[in-house]
């Protein structure tokens, strides 16, 4: 008795052994399958053992969304038994143990169990258990998505709201997204999307929302689909008021003009519906001279500066925008008027003054780099310590590091006393004893070549 029990729990742990470090005796390939309405579907399983070498017998049964679980067919190696309910859709596909649904409702819906015993002919008493879960989803493909919007009519800019819908008349599980001439919409705060993004509502809409509009709609059985685009027009602006001409010579707010030239102005805003322009002369009384985007001045007209004013103003938002400029009448060169037309700001006057001054500058501190040397270091060998002097190999002291660089040699003749003088206090001319004296002068910097190298 106590020699049985032993072999039992041994054949247990081999079981538990074998259960748990094989391969698995059979795989699922895909253990979630998204169906179609109406079309079948194929809940593959892959058997990893030899059929003829053991007995088998399970079954398949279906968890519904409601949690009934239902057993669909029992079979063993021979025989199968098929739900009734089911017999017409269902077909166990041996020797594999895939199972094929026919015609998916959607009750179809959930989770597909596959429990399988394997029992070896080699083994007596031997059993594998499998169990598989395959998750099965079934949807209606979608159809081309309509969108609406509301209202259907242009809207003002800051004022008014939209709300775009987006439907389709078949498709179970669909989600939708927006495009904007064909770009997904940047979320920005104003827009609100529904859960499931069927409806979009700008609140409120601005000018960036212009554009065409299409919604997407898909599932997981099928790929989005685009509705055609819808106009959204939004009306805005005046915005970025310039006045700009042709002629004459600008900076800043001031316009320069050659006298008895005829000058045209052109007043530009970006705005939705154009903008009416009104030109208002400041200097008269703040009369309206003309109106529309043009302004024609003849500067004989002009006694003096004159001020001016553009003004836009879109009649669907009651938004206008102002520019104000100043008419100078004065003689302008051409060569001037063709440098002021480059853009700079800076009076070519100035420039010159400016550069002449600077070469002034470098001749000024040439010539007196020539006369005096007020930066240089001015050394005589002949002052070395006696003790460097003797040393053999050596430039004559310690930190020859310092003495690199271009050499200017300097004899002074009796005859420069009047040099001397100017430059002694800077050039430590004092320190020369000798009239021969031979005066380095250290300028320019240490070469690549470290000193040791060549002390050695
Ligand atoms: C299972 O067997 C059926 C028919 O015997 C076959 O069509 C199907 O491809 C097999 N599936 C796998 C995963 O081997
Ligand atoms: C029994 O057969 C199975 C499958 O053919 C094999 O994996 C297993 O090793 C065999 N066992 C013995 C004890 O031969
Ligand atoms: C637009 O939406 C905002 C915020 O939802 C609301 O306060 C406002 O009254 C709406 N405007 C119009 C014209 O419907
Ligand atoms: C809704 O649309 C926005 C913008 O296109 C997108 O970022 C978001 O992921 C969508 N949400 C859902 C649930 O599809
Ligand atoms: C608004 O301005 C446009 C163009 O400037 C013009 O065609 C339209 O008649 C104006 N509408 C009203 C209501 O004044
Ligand atoms: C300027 O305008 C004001 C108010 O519009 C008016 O009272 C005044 O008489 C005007 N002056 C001239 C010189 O037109």
């Amino acid at each position: 008795m106590e020699a049985g029990g032993r072999t039992a729990l041994c054949v247990c742990s081999i079981l538990f052994m074998l259960t748990d470090v094989s391969p698995d005796f059979i795989h699922v390939p895909l253990s979630i399958h998204h169906g179609i309405e109406g079309e079948s579907v194929l809940l593959s399983v892959e058997t990893r053992f030899p059929l003829d070498d053991v007995e088998i017998q399970g079954t398949w049964s279906h968890t519904g969304p409601s949690g009934v679980r239902t057993t669909l067919v029992t079979f063993n190696k021979e025989t199968t038994i098929t739900d009734m309910t089911y017999r017409d859709r269902l077909l166990f596909r041996g020797p594999n143990v895939s199972l094929l649904i026919h015609e998916l409702h959607q009750a179809d819906e959930g989770d597909y169990h596959l429990k399988l015993n394997i029992a070896f002919h080699n083994e007596t008493g031997l059993v594998i258990k499998e169990e598989r879960t395959v998750h099965v989803t079934v949807d209606v493909p979608v159809s081309t998505p309509v969108v609406e919007k509301s209202p259907s009519y242009a809207v003002v800019e800051d004022k008014a709201n939209v709300t775009w819908t987006c439907s389709v008349e078949r498709g179970t599980r669909v989600v939708f997204q927006w495009l904007r001439d064909n770009v997904a919409l940047d979320l920005r705060d104003g827009y609100r999307f529904s859960r499931d993004n069927s409806t979009l509502v700008i609140a409120p809409v601005r000018k960036e929302d212009r554009g065409s509009y299409r919604c997407v709609a898909g599932n997981a059985v099928s790929r989005g689909r685009a509705s055609r685009a819808v106009e959204l027009n939004v009306y805005y602006g005046p915005y970025n008021l310039e006045v700009n001409s042709g002629q004459g010579l600008r900076t800043g707010e001031v316009f320069t003009i050659n006298p008895g030239e005829l000058v045209f102005f052109e007043c530009q805003a970006d705005s939705n519906p154009p903008n009416s322009y009104v030109w208002i002369s400041k200097s008269r009384n703040a009369t309206v001279i003309t109106e529309g985007p043009r302004l024609e001045v003849r500067s004989y007209k002009l006694a003096q500066a004159e001020e001016y004013l553009c003004r836009a103003f879109n009649n669907v938002t009651q938004k206008q925008n102002e520019a104000q400029f100043t008419l100078v009448v004065a003689s302008l060169g051409t060569g001037k008027e063709k440098h002021s037309q480059a853009g700079g700001y800076l009076s070519p006057l100035a420039a010159i003054t400016v550069s002449s001054l600077f070469v002034i500058g470098c001749m000024l501190l040439f010539f007196l780099r020539r006369t005096c040397h007020p930066k240089r270091v001015l050394m005589s060998i002949y002052n070395r310590p006696l003790s460097e002097q003797k040393r053999p190999h050596r430039s004559g002291h310690e930190d020859a590091t310092e003495d690199f660089g271009i050499y200017e040699f300097v004899s002074i003749p009796g005859k420069m006393e009047s040099a001397q003088a100017s430059c002694r206090s800077l050039a430590r001319l004092e320190s020369v004893q000798d009239m021969h004296t031979t005066i380095y002068d250290v300028i320019g910097h240490v070469p690549e070549t470290p000193s040791q190298s060549l002390l050695n």
